[in-house]
């Protein structure tokens, strides 16, 4: 049914997400890969790459467009395992019906059936790239959308239960700001979940593949206690797989 109803440029889309996510299993083979993947006492960060504000604003205009034009390959179907994996993910936050979710880098909302399984309050959906929310606007009406740099977004304070960031954690270039901006909104002992649903060496691959700079995710939970204590969140999941990443922080009392 799929195969009839989409269309080329889509089908190819999946072909080359697909040729990457091989390429990097045959990778997690590698003895080099593996290290990296598992780890801890690789590089390890104690706190965010400052850049300028024109610096933020290149990269962020150029990730817009980069995601513009590929928004196809985020559409389903996803690749094997991972909409399993984003189940557990959502389900690691514990919504609760008086929460209001944000989805931070939403793409193509691929969370945000899940997230409704939980009747929230609101669901907020943010991303850089208008092509994207666009597509979230289309298929989730009743999302709240807001377009632009995570570090920007003006909601009010405290008024977020759970924040999710699916994927995008190596894509914020101004990390400071912007779990700063994030700290504001949630409310005390609120939950911001930072995952991926095929695993932090992922990274390794997409750095190959894309024309602006990707952080990695923190490798061992003594380093996303050193780097998120000074924005007032603590450590209360730590799961570093080889197919699913998942950091969930809770916002101090
Ligand atoms: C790899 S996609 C992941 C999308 C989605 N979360 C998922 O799991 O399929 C990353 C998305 O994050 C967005 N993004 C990157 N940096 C951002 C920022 N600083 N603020 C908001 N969105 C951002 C990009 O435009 C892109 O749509």
């Amino acid at each position: 049914m799929w195969e009839e109803t989409t269309t080329a440029r889509v089908r190819e889309a999946h072909r080359t997400r697909d040729v990457l996510i091989e390429h990097w299993k045959l990778l997690l083979g590698s003895a080099s890969l593996r290290k990296a993947a598992n780890d801890p006492d690789g590089a390890c960060m104690t706190s965010f790459t400052r850049y300028t504000e024109e610096e933020v604003r290149r990269l962020n205009t150029l990730q817009a467009a980069y995601f513009s034009k590929n928004v196809e390959i985020f559409e389903p179907p996803l690749p094997e395992g991972v909409p399993e994996r984003l189940e557990r993910i959502v389900d690691s936050a514990g919504i609760d019906p008086s929460d209001s979710v944000l989805d931070i880098g939403t793409g193509t909302g691929i969370l945000i059936p899940l997230i409704r399984e939980y009747s929230p309050a609101h669901i907020y959906a943010n991303d850089l790239s208008e092509a994207m929310l666009e597509f979230v606007r289309t298929h989730y009406p009743s999302v709240i959308t807001a377009q632009g740099d995570a570090a920007d977004l003006a909601l009010a304070d405290a008024s977020i239960g759970v924040t999710f960031i699916n994927a995008c954690y190596p894509n914020i270039i101004d990390k400071h700001k912007t779990f700063t901006n994030l700290r504001r909104m949630l409310r005390p002992g609120g939950r911001l979940i930072i995952s991926h649903p095929l695993g932090r060496s992922f990274v390794e691959i997409l750095k190959k593949n894309v024309p602006f700079p990707l952080d990695d995710f923190p490798a061992a939970e003594t380093e996303a206690t050193e780097l998120f204590a000074p924005y007032g969140f603590r450590v209360s999941l730590f799961l570093d797989e080889k197919e699913r990443y998942l950091l969930r922080l809770a916002a101090d009392e």
